[in-house]
């Protein structure tokens, strides 16, 4: 009978599943995204960096890079804006020849009440989500 791997001997099964594959991250200039960004990279999976703030990306890279994970690419990029995201899209291909993993984290959250949000608030809010 074959003995049941534990949780973390299954999460290191996952993440040498994972290397050598392509994954773009949308919001990768901070919480979540960032995270998420280098525990792909240090699993040796190629990252593709999307977020308006370049300059917290372009640490993050000098950061792993510096640890020899796999190069990361940065784009500045506002993801309400389709023709930066195309941008982005169209430069990883060329750069690593194919998207395996989409992280489409990118979002701001206003948390306040709705009785007396601003309506632009909301508009930005939802734009990142497309
Ligand atoms: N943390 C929570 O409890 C929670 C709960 C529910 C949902 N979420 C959602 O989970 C995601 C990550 O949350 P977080 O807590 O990690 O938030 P965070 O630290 O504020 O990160 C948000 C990320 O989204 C990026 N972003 C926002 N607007 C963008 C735009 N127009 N174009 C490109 N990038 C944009 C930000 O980068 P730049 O500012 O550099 O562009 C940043 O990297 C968000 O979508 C959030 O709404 C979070």
């Amino acid at each position: 009978m074959s003995k049941s791997l534990s949780t973390s001997e299954q999460q290191a099964d996952l993440f040498a599943s994972l290397k050598g594959q392509v994954a773009v991250i949308t919001g990768a200039s901070s919480g979540i995204g960032e995270a998420t960004a280098a525990a792909l990279a240090r699993a040796g999976v190629r990252v593709s960096l999307l977020a308006r703030r370049d300059d917290r990306m372009r640490e993050l890279k000098s950061t792993l890079v510096a640890e020899g994970c796999p190069e990361p690419l940065v784009f500045k990029t506002d993801v309400s804006e389709s023709q930066q995201v195309k941008h982005a899209i169209e430069q990883t291909l060329e750069k690593f020849g194919q998207i395996d993993i989409l992280v489409n984290n990118a979002g701001v959250m206003y948390l306040g009440t709705v009785d007396g949000a601003e309506t632009q608030d909301w508009k930005r809010m939802f734009a990142t989500v497309g």
